[in-house]
């Protein structure tokens, strides 16, 4: 198979991660005889250092004319303590999940047997869990209008829902659930926010097309709490983009590290996959980072993207038996030796 695919290595430690993840693709491809052809692209602080814009459109047609995208990270603490910045790093995040109509995010957590116990939650706690929060992300306050009044002593942001982004959300949460143990979690406020009643509203109405999927209706705040109490509870978790973005980065530490988790957004056009953690610029160029949740979101691009399983299915093995020999970067290497970056990258390359 012909694997046209964009290559967004973006800032920090993103292009590090996204050096390992290719090297696993190149020789899953040489091993299952696809050829990848890669696109690098620019996008991030970098992309604003060479030519002023966090996504520029050169990016975007890469993207468009790919099959899927596989990004590392963006953001760099110049920006940060900037608020003034005219142009930021996460700029070209947000318009790249709006131009390449990325509404849903999907997010697994899910634990692996040799790490139980770097969690920082208890092992009869999270064994066992294994769910999937399904944000939305083109929509809500990330994208509602903003702004500043009274001479800018007074700001706002706007949360604004309708009812098809909604649907289109809610519906791959219910075919979700239908492939796995048919339980759906419908997070919102809706005690408070009028987005978030019509969030419920419209959920429920969609029930009687999925009769054999259980819905409950959970508070955010509450499954803040239980989140962390009794994560393997939840199967298939929707919600709005803020609070997704908030349990999702909760969510991650379960498993012990945040350098594990990979990520995917689909909607409109070409795939994005991409680990959730940030660019963590003070580790970057120091060979330290923890290349999996890469490597995990080049195997659910094998998977989703393009219907290779079986490619998916060894790297998973691969990245376990890493684990399991503790051939793993010092997030998680605890008293044993910690490799690189690039070693623990050589090391799956070669046991593929
Ligand atoms: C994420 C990130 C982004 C978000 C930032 C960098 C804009 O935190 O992907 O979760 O808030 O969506
Ligand atoms: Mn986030």
């Amino acid at each position: 198979m012909k694997l046209n695919i964009a290559l967004l290595a973006g800032d920090g430690i993103g292009p590090e991660v996204i050096d390992q993840a290719v090297k696993v693709c190149n020789t899953i491809a040489k091993k299952f005889n696809h050829e990848i052809s890669w696109t690098s692209a620019l996008t991030g602080a970098c992309a604003i250092d060479a030519v002023g814009e966090p996504y520029p459109d050169a990016t975007h047609e890469v993207c468009m004319a790919a099959d899927a995208v596989l990004f590392g990270a963006i953001g760099d603490p110049k920006y940060d303590n900037d608020p003034k910045a005219p142009v930021r790093p996460e700029q070209g995040l947000l318009k790249m999940r709006k131009k390449l109509g990325l509404f849903a995010n999907v997010r697994p957590t899910f634990t692996f047997p040799s790490l139980i116990d770097n969690s920082p939650l208890k092992r009869e706690r999270i064994e066992g869990t294994d769910l999937i929060i399904l944000r939305e992300l083109t929509g809500g306050i990330y994208f509602g209008e903003r702004g500043r009044k009274d001479n800018g002593n007074t700001a706002f942001d706007t949360c604004t829902y309708t009812r098809d982004e909604i649907i289109r959300l809610a519906k791959l949460g219910f075919e979700m659930a239908m492939k796995r143990s048919k339980k759906l979690c419908c997070v919102d406020k809706a005690n408070v926010l009028e987005s978030s009643r019509l969030w419920r509203e419209t959920v429920q109405d969609m029930e009687k097309d999925y009769p054999e999927v259980t819905v409950s209706y959970e508070f955010v705040d509450a499954v803040a709490m239980r989140l962390v109490q009794w994560p393997s509870s939840y199967d298939v978790i929707i919600t709005e983009n803020l609070f997704g973005d908030i349990l999702t980065d909760e969510a991650s530490v379960i498993s012990g590290s945040m350098g594990l988790m990979p990520s995917a957004s689909i909607g409109l056009h070409t795939s994005l996959f991409e680990p959730i953690h940030g660019s963590y610029p003070q580790a970057a160029g120091k060979d330290i980072a923890n290349p999996l949740a890469t490597v995990l979101s080049a195997a659910m691009m094998f998977e989703d993207a393009f219907g290779l399983k079986e490619e998916a299915e060894l790297i998973r093995d691969v990245v376990n038996k890493s684990l399991a020999e503790g051939i793993v970067t010092e997030d998680i290497a605890g008293k044993n030796k910690a490799y690189k970056t690039t070693e623990v990258g050589d090391w799956l390359a070669k046991n593929i």
